[in-house]
């Protein structure tokens, strides 16, 4: 990378903003608070908007372009969003108001909260939970909470595809559980023997995700969780593929008993480079009692004088907070613009062009690579990424020369349970020009992996960094600038 840092741009003297002289009395700060060198570059503010301004311009967002990361769901982030959490009325209230002074955000939670429920037909929410994986972790310990509390504590394994995201088994490791893995079927499902054989009366439960991360809607799913319920286990349903569910099907109406949403995959809150996510948790009505603490809830209805009063409230049998204050309230003011806006015609659609674009893509895009399980996919789908006439070809190469041609990457390597995989999730908002575009660019790759491989070798080569170590990329991450 040729960016400069700021200590490299720094010119002594050089300054971005300037104080007025002081017309108070100057009041010495504390000694042990300062410091005798901070090492602040010195900067005008044309600098600082050129550096970051090129910063941000290395990397790739979904404003720019085509992100089909699957199972990540980099859907467009409506403007209005923004807007609505910039309101002042929002953005500069604090969490520690007095309720009578923060009704308003009050009233976005609770109504958030019950958009949550009726979209999913769970019976109670919390908002607590900062990311999907968090999310899994609170359903976990409020499975765990539902069994002691019910005398079964030796309940000690959950049950868990191998199709599943890493999450999963690491939130149910984390929660002091160990996991069984159960195969899956030749069509994608959860194996229903090695389901059956796996439910003794020690299992705590299954944490099962559908559509799964094959992009398939698993054809026994009233059988899976029945079967889970008879060996007196509960079922966690991750809903991190909510997109393909949205206003057709409802996970609570299933029998499921708990589940997290993905409000930056689902409700079109940012990812925002690892955070702020938010993942909140519904359960039926057997585990409303131990959600996390407080929830909002109506604590005085008020009269035809007086408006109701909400505030925060705790579950009688809590397993207690999981986050600072309530949540990540930003996002929950972007979800609820989303919805709102959508009403409840417009949020099955979201669902049904979402399940219409992954098809169109996997019907051109199996033409040219493999895509085992010959199904209908949900929202997105897994191709495989080699040929058997182009042996030196991986997902990673084909990957990587997607990046020259402009488009993000697909995830790879994942689900394990595919060779080589390529998982692709378009997202609703892309249009036939921007999917056809992309098939495009898929056939010129598979053609270049057998006439010229080297190109796919080299790739990338318009990126700002060439192939990275991305192992050493993720364990020795370079975050900060350092002073000269
Ligand atoms: C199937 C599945 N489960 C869980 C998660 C974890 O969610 P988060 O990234 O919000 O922690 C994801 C994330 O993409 C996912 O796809």
């Amino acid at each position: 990378m040729t960016e400069k840092t700021i200590y490299e741009l720094s010119s002594p003297g050089r300054v971005g903003v300037r104080f007025p002289d002081c017309d108070v009395p100057v009041s010495p700060l504390p000694k042990d608070l300062l410091r005798e060198n901070l090492p602040f570059p010195e900067l005008s503010e044309f600098d600082v908007v050129r550096h970051f301004t090129n910063i941000s311009k290395l990397n790739y967002c979904i404003d720019q372009g085509f992100y089909p990361l699957g199972s990540c769901t980099m859907k467009y982030n409506p403007k209005i969003n923004e807007s609505m959490a910039r309101l002042p009325g929002f953005s500069f209230t604090h969490p520690l108001q007095p309720v009578e002074t923060i009704q308003g955000n009050l009233v976005i939670m609770y109504e958030l909260q019950n958009l949550l429920k009726e979209i999913s037909g769970f019976d109670a929410i919390t908002l607590q939970p900062a990311a999907g994986a968090h999310g899994e972790l609170v359903g976990i310990m409020l499975i765990r909470a539902y069994h002691v509390a019910n005398g079964e504590s030796h309940r000690s394994k959950i049950l868990i595809p191998d199709s599943a995201h890493g999450t999963n088994p690491a939130s149910s490791a984390m929660a002091g559980y160990s996991v069984v893995s159960i195969p899956s079927d030749d069509r994608g499902n959860i194996d229903l023997e090695a389901l059956k054989a796996a439910c003794t009366d020690d299992i705590a439960g299954l944490m099962f995700t559908n559509p799964n991360t094959l992009g398939l809607f698993d054809e026994h799913v009233l059988e899976v969780i029945d079967i889970v319920h008879q060996a007196g286990g509960l079922v966690y349903g991750d809903g991190a593929n909510m997109n393909a569910l949205l206003g057709i099907a409802r996970p609570g109406d299933l029998g499921i008993d708990v589940m997290h949403f993905n409000l930056h995959k689902t409700f079109s809150t940012p990812h925002g480079g690892g955070g702020p996510g938010s993942g909140p948790v519904g359960v039926a009505e057997k585990l409303a009692d131990f959600l996390p603490s407080p929830v909002v809830d109506v604590i005085d209805p008020g009269d035809s004088e007086t408006p109701p009063l909400y505030g925060l409230v705790a579950p009688p049998r809590s397993i207690g907070r999981f986050k600072a204050f309530h949540g990540h309230f930003g996002m929950f003011i972007r979800a609820y613009t989303y919805i709102s806006m959508h009403g409840s015609e417009g949020i099955r659609n979201i669902a049904e062009n979402a399940v219409l674009n992954a098809n169109y893509l996997k019907k051109k895009i199996e033409k040219t690579y493999r895509v085992p399980y010959d199904r209908i996919c949900m929202h997105e789908f897994v191709a495989e990424g080699h040929f058997d006439d182009a042996p030196d070809i991986h997902a990673l190469d084909i990957a990587k020369r997607m990046i020259d041609y402009g488009v993000h990457p697909p995830t790879n390597y994942f689900p394990l349970v595919v060779k080589e995989a390529l998982m692709i999730e378009p997202t609703e908002t892309e249009s036939k020009q921007t999917l056809d575009a992309f098939i495009d660019i898929m056939q010129k790759i598979a053609a270049e992996a057998k006439n010229d491989p080297q190109l796919l070798h080299d790739a990338p080569t318009t990126a700002p960094m060439r192939r990275m170590d991305e192992v050493k990329a993720a364990k020795e991450l370079v975050l900060k600038e350092k002073p000269l």
